[in-house]
């Protein structure tokens, strides 16, 4: 099954002369890991607000073409129906923990599905537990460093069971470390819920590539509201790279890049010893 379904979808913002996105066509199959990248304004996040359905039911503007996420047509859909199935993570956690503790907070999506009490710690038990704050259980999020709001907020998604989470720029607002702590623990949280036997898609908007290209079996890279790039990461790089279409890159690609055909590389270096070992040879070859 299909998690999302763009046909055709475009989407002026009420009061915008250009459309953010233009003519969007993109599958995306349960169980797929994407990451969505492309220059600030190119309309990341107008695909993420309408995979939650919040464009068109909370937004005005002009909206053109069909869009189902796991079968639902979003415009036949209320915002909550589509909640049931599709969690968002948004770059700033903050605005998205609003009670007094961390455990009401994840608790807040079943509550509001009125689930039997004993199921709603279940959830919370269990959500706390995968994003590994069950320590901050009854802390205040005010207290709690970026990073971990930012895990309040995954936990607070992973409460209502869905079967798509989008993370909209989620290390934004983190340190390098956190940053790399956070996207593993995201991947192991798919590994233990696939485990169980369950289905998770994520779809993944960042313009930290580096972060994600161990991860992520997909790129798309969206310039102008349009898809220009679709499919295998490294292939989708290498023609960002040849196009000069301006997205982060990491440095060590971009040197592989440049070199592999002339040294006839099959392979991108793992690390950059590897890349140093590489450019030793090919300046032998050269000289020798
Ligand atoms: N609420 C809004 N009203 C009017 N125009 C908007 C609104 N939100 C976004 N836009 C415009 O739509 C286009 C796409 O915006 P979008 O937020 O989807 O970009 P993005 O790729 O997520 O950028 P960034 O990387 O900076 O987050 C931009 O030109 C933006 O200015
Ligand atoms: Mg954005």
């Amino acid at each position: 099954m299909n998690a999302v379904d763009f046909r055709n979808v475009s989407f002026r913002y009420a009061g915008s002369e250009k459309e953010a996105l233009a003519n969007i066509n993109l599958k995306i199959e349960e169980g797929e890991s994407v990451l969505i990248t492309g220059p600030s304004g190119c309309g990341k996040s107008t695909i993420a607000k309408i995979i939650m359905g919040l464009i068109p039911h909370s937004y005005t503007g002009e909206f053109s073409g069909e869009a189902y996420v796991f079968g639902m047509n979003i415009l036949e859909n209320p915002v909550s129906n589509i909640a049931t199935k599709c969690g968002i993570v948004f770059q700033n956690p903050e605005n998205q923990l609003f009670t007094f503790s961390v455990e009401d907070d994840v608790a807040f999506g079943p509550e509001n599905l009125a689930l039997p009490p004993e199921e709603i710690r279940k959830r919370v038990d269990e959500s706390l537990k995968l994003v590994g704050i069950e320590h901050l259980r009854y802390s205040s999020p005010n207290n709690l460093s970026g990073g971990e709001q930012q895990k309040a907020a995954i936990a607070s998604i992973l409460s209502m069971y869905p079967s798509l989470i989008v993370f909209d720029e989620p290390t934004s607002m983190l340190d390098p470390s956190s940053s790399i702590n956070l996207i593993q623990s995201i991947f192991r949280l798919k590994e233990e819920l696939e485990k169980k036997g369950g289905r998770l898609t994520l779809i993944i908007i960042e313009h930290r590539i580096g972060l994600l290209l161990d991860h992520v079996s997909r790129i798309i890279v969206i310039s102008d509201g349009r898809i220009v790039l679709d499919g295998e990461p490294l292939s989708v790089l290498y023609e960002s790279f040849k196009k000069k279409i301006p997205i982060n890159i990491p440095p060590i690609l971009q040197i592989y890049f440049r070199i592999k055909d002339r040294c006839g590389l099959e392979k991108p270096p793992k690390n950059l010893k590897e890349l140093f070992s590489y450019l030793r040879e090919a300046s032998s070859e050269k000289h020798g």
